[in-house]
């Protein structure tokens, strides 16, 4: 299935991507070149990239870490960008 329509990426180079090593939505993205223009297909890209993760079982690469969003650091109250 195609994902990106602007850059004809589809699930398989998305999976490709995710099983050589990138693991969060910007990485993929790069690696596939997914998402560098209307933008429209982040979500299905993050969908994917989190089943996969999940699928991993790694719960700490889930949720806005694995998408690539901000998220509150209780210590300092301060808002950084995940990684
Ligand atoms: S559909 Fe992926 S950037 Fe437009």
């Amino acid at each position: 299935m195609i994902f990106c329509h602007c850059a004809v990426v589809g699930d398989r180079e998305v999976a490709r991507a995710i099983d050589a090593g990138a693991d969060t939505v910007a990485a993929v993205c790069k690696a596939t070149g997914a998402g560098q223009q209307c933008g429209s297909c982040i979500f299905s890209v993050r969908r994917v990239v989190c089943d996969h993760q999940a699928q991993s079982q790694d719960p700490r690469k889930l949720g806005s870490q694995a998408m690539g969003m901000v998220q509150r650091t209780p210590a300092i109250g301060a808002d950084v960008a995940a990684s």
